[in-house]
């Protein structure tokens, strides 16, 4: 195995995401072959050098990726500090530590994907990529043109306006709207609170597209792991401009 940045290699063998990875670096909690190693950029071989964290050695775990159909009712982080359900109690049979990349809220339901490939996640999460998100959302109320243009457009949050919005009405009832929604930002409840800004209140969300990646018909509270090929359409989205083709 060839010489690697430090933090990406903590990244792969899954101890954290590569920001974490810099802090605990930085923390002087890391050392290569009984050395503290505090310097960003420093390179070190998985295969030959002995690499601890906190005094464990690190072993390399393979990179797993899996997308699961999140159900209601369970948070999208490792540990809940008021004990509801998390994802994790759905990877039954998963040993690898997996992370979710972005979030769904409590309520929402659909795609999230999970690996242990810290670096991919941290990309794919990165806004700079804008990988595309798309939701099919219930609205309280029928959402006329008006509301419909007002989300294509962008709304104005707490974090400065959407990008502009792909919206597309599905159907409506005398009392609901359903819409599919995509956004290109990952900023915290957007959905939800574009909606609102937008006049409508959100009863049911569901994410059925993440970039490359759809849904399709995995049931509800599964999860499966990803093809080769879209593994590999997944890294093509979080590739800097210019260093495609290149490899990792
Ligand atoms: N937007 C939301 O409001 N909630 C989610 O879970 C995801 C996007």
């Amino acid at each position: 195995m060839a010489e690697e940045r430090l933090q990406k290699i903590l990244a792969r063998a899954g101890i954290a995401s590569r920001r974490k990875a810099e802090d605990l670096i930085r923390e002087g909690r890391v050392t290569v072959n009984g050395l503290v190693v505090t310097e960003m950029g420093s390179k070190a071989d998985p295969g030959r050098d002995s690499i601890k964290v906190d005094g464990k050695r690190l072993r390399l775990q393979p990179f797993v990726y899996l997308l699961l159909n999140k159900p209601k009712g369970y948070v999208s982080t490792l540990s809940d500090p008021e004990g509801r359900p998390t994802v994790v109690d759905l990877l039954g049979g998963v040993k690898a530590r997996v992370y979710p990349v972005g979030r769904l809220d409590f309520d929402a339901e659909g795609l999230l994907l999970l690996t242990n490939d810290g670096d991919l996640a941290h990309r794919l999460m990165h806004p700079r990529y804008e990988v595309p998100k798309t939701y099919r959302v219930k609205v309280q109320g029928v959402m006329e043109e008006k509301a419909l243009a007002k989300l294509r457009k962008g709304v104005v949050l707490e974090e400065g306006r959407t990008a502009p919005a792909r919206v597309l009405p599905i159907r409506k009832t005398e009392t609901n709207s359903w819409i599919e929604l995509t956004i290109r930002e990952g900023w915290n409840r957007q959905v939800k609170r574009m909606c609102e800004r937008a006049g409508h209140s959100v009863l049911k969300l569901q994410r059925v597209r993440y970039g490359s990646l759809g849904l399709g018909d995995l049931p509800r509270g599964r999860y499966r792991a990803l093809s080769p090929r879209e593994i590999s359409l997944l890294r093509q989205a979080a590739i800097p401009a210019g260093r495609e083709g290149r490899g990792r």
